[in-house]
């Protein structure tokens, strides 16, 4: 039954969507602002991204929580970073490009900024300890809801087949992303937790 795409099931997750993003547009700068100070101390206590060597984060646009200090904080204290890129030849999927504070970047066709394509830079998944991504909404059983492109669930979907078994990966969000119980479709990928500036959710 999951694996049939029902136009109710798909109603259901963009109206989930529109909710969950007023939501989080709803949100002033100073309430964004101490999100993304709460955020970054959430994350630096996390064991896994404490031992993890080379981390996979993302640029945040819109009312996203902000990245910017969590990005600038890692990078202090000597992690590796990889940030996504639109694939090239692989319509759909994203490709992870090494980062640092000189990286040159671009906005690409979203207008979310992101490493100018160079193939030495490319990370492979398989060498990214701990990924962070985004998320629209998440439910306390691990199911997350992205913009609607599926590109986490393509590019994750090695892993989520057991091709990765070094690969932790958690969804960064406001707390007011949560919902009780989201609706699942079958190329959903669940995510090992989430971090939000209030708690750290392990599923
Ligand atoms: N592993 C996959 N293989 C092929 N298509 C996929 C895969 N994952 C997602 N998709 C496609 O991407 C589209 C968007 O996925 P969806 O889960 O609704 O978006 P999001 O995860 O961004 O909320 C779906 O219509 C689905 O068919
Ligand atoms: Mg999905």
């Amino acid at each position: 039954m999951q694996t049939q795409k029902t136009t109710s099931s798909e109603q259901a997750r963009s109206a989930l969507r529109e909710r969950l993003i007023s939501q989080r547009n709803a949100l002033n700068a100073a309430q964004q602002q101490d999100a993304a100070s709460a955020l970054t101390r959430q994350a630096l206590a996390l064991p896994e991204l404490q031992q993890a060597r080379r981390i996979g984060l993302y640029h945040s646009v819109g009312g996203e929580l902000n990245t910017a200090p969590l990005i600038d904080t890692l990078l202090e204290q000597g992690k590796q970073l990889a940030l996504p890129v639109l694939h090239p030849f692989n319509p759909g999927h994203l490709l992870m490009l090494d980062y640092s504070k000189t990286t040159p970047m671009r906005p690409n066709r979203f207008a979310i900024p992101e490493p100018v394509l160079s193939c030495q830079a490319v990370v492979p998944l398989a060498q990214i300890d701990c990924l962070l991504i985004p998320l629209v909404g998440f439910d306390p059983h691990g199911n997350r809801l992205g913009m609607g492109g599926g590109f986490y669930d393509r590019t994750l979907a090695p892993w989520l087949n057991g091709k990765l078994p070094g690969l932790t990966v958690f969804g960064l969000a406001h707390d007011c992303q949560q919902v009780e119980q989201l609706p699942v479709a079958s190329w959903d990928v669940p995510i090992n937790g989430v971090i939000t500036p209030g708690r750290i959710w392990r599923f």
